[in-house]
């Protein structure tokens, strides 16, 4: 069984994967007697140590693969090194790639939970965005969402996008144009939404540079702008922030729109439920 990408999910999974994440938020207990292996060849923090949070909490018997000391440096294909671990007895493995849909040719052959790989595909993050929208609207149809930023890099956008629109909702994107937006100011459209996702420039991926100031003047959250946005609005950021660009320090963390470390907390829980679904073949 595998949890690779959100495409491959039908509505009903997704539903339920939301509804146990949220059952192992109040407290719901469960023993997963599982072996599972962390590899990350991508930096990362929150979706890595969540993981680790969940197995913990799972009791899972864990493996983490130290890159920096491990035989890819040597040169080892990453199938070479899940074959071993799983002649190993190791049987699940998450996995973060640069690679896009390094996935596909492990299908059938190993158990994989893809934490992330090139620009594509982040099924975890948007499991754990879905939570976080279901919690607050008590539904995730009909909703409208604007997804700014660096939309043209980002696997959270495809990945959310992917998963809102099963269950009808409106994702419209925008943000400079050299990302892959239409270039126009958010100001005057905040006021349209339900939900407003902002998105990290990822400076590793491109050699644009933008001004700070006037990048979040037109394109980030703002003290002059957060008003325009609707009663019951919340704002997201899958993280890490680069500060007072994608939103202003001021806004960070304790606003009451700001739904950022409850995207942090439900991804625990999320990543539960996703490790249960692919160790018991739900
Ligand atoms: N949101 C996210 O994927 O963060 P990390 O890169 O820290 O895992």
């Amino acid at each position: 069984m595998n949890f690779v990408s959100i495409k491959e999910l039908s509505k009903e999974q997704i539903s339920s994967l939301i509804t146990r994440a949220l059952e192992f938020k109040k407290g719901t207990a469960l023993e997963l007697k599982e072996s599972i292996a962390n590899i990350f060849l991508e930096p990362s923090t929150r979706t890595m140590l969540s993981f680790r949070k969940a197995q913990n909490n799972l009791k899972m018997e864990v493996y983490d693969v130290n890159i920096a000391n491990s035989s890819f440096k040597k040169g080892e294909t990453l199938e070479d090194t899940l074959l071993n671990l799983q002649a190993m007895g190791i049987n699940n493995f998450v996995i973060r790639n640069t690679v896009e849909g390094y996935w596909k040719d492990f299908k059938g052959k190993f158990n994989i939970i893809n934490g992330g790989d090139g620009t594509k595909n982040h099924p975890s993050q948007a499991l754990l965005d879905a939570t976080t929208i279901y919690e607050h609207f008590g539904t995730l149809e009909n909703l409208k969402v604007l997804i700014v930023g660096d939309v043209k890099h980002s696997r959270v956008y495809h990945s959310n996008k992917d998963l809102l629109e099963k269950f009808n909702s409106t994702v419209d994107m925008t943000g400079p144009k050299e990302l892959g937006g239409d270039g126009e100011d958010i100001s005057e459209k905040l006021n349209q939404y339900d939900v407003v996702m902002f998105l990290r420039i990822q400076h590793e991926r491109h050699s644009q540079e933008f001004s700070v100031e006037e990048y979040n003047k037109h394109f980030g959250l703002n003290i002059n702008n957060v008003n325009n946005l609707k009663d019951n609005a919340i704002f997201l950021h899958p993280g890490p922030i680069n500060r007072d660009v994608e939103i202003a320090s001021e806004l960070l963390y304790d606003h009451p729109k700001n739904k950022i470390l409850d995207q942090v907390e439900n991804g625990v829980y999320s990543r539960m439920a996703i490790m249960e679904f692919v160790c018991k073949n739900m």
